[in-house]
């Protein structure tokens, strides 16, 4: 078990409870820190209505809880959304995607009222790119994507067995120092084929839990 996860997750928990009604939405991110989040989340079930996924993974672990998921189309207003990052900046520029989920997780996050970002210490970095930057592609478009990422300074390269839950493909980019992650974000999403990147600078958290161990 990883404390530092577990603790962030519980510190967003006594974030967000006094928020709470019984007609709430709960937005929900996905990987290994937001699944110490659902199982938080579960104990407080009973006060809040639902939850909007961002992944099919995180969907089936809070319908085993006992959380109802309700689709995103169907729902007007997510007071807050809580998901985990794979790096944070000092301005709360976040690299996302590592379980290549961004582009569920960019849009359940922009649909929400609030976002909460929940991490450990080792996700918090001075500049943005030494996590490999993730960008889902169509697959018919991948390598003209991946040309495109070489004129911008990147170097693509194709996750391998891995298709996202739309079906789309992962180019991760190495080798980016990224000074300027909103005016990247753009230009990436930009090339034709681009489904969207794991660059979260215009759509950034307001708040972002550091859990110690
Ligand atoms: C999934 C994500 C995750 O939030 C990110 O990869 C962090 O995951 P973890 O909490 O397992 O370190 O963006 O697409």
């Amino acid at each position: 078990m990883s404390n530092s996860k577990l603790n962030a997750s519980i510190e967003a928990i006594e974030y967000i409870k006094p928020k709470i009604t019984q007609d709430s939405i709960v937005g929900v991110g996905t990987g290994s820190t937001v699944n110490y989040f659902i199982e938080e989340l579960a104990k407080i079930k009973h006060i809040f209505k639902g939850a909007v996924s961002s992944s099919e993974a995180s969907t089936k672990l809070l319908e085993n809880l006992g959380i109802d998921v309700f689709e995103l189309n169907d729902i007007n207003e997510i007071l807050v959304y809580v998901d985990g990052a794979d790096e944070v900046d000092v301005s709360y520029n976040l690299i996302k995607g590592g379980g290549g989920a961004h582009t569920r997780e960019k849009i359940v996050a922009s649909a929400s009222s609030e976002f909460v970002c929940i991490v450990d210490e080792s996700k918090l970095v001075g500049t943005l790119g030494n996590f490999p930057l993730p960008v889902e592609v169509m697959i018919k478009s991948r390598s003209y994507v991946a040309r495109e990422i070489v004129k911008l300074g990147g170097l693509p390269e194709l996750r391998k067995d891995f298709l996202t839950d739309q079906g789309n493909q992962i180019l991760d980019i190495k080798d980016l120092i990224i000074e300027n992650p909103l005016d990247l974000e753009r230009r990436l999403n930009l090339i034709p084929g681009v489904l969207d990147n794991g660059l979260f600078a215009n759509c950034k958290p307001q708040k972002v839990i550091v859990g110690k161990d």
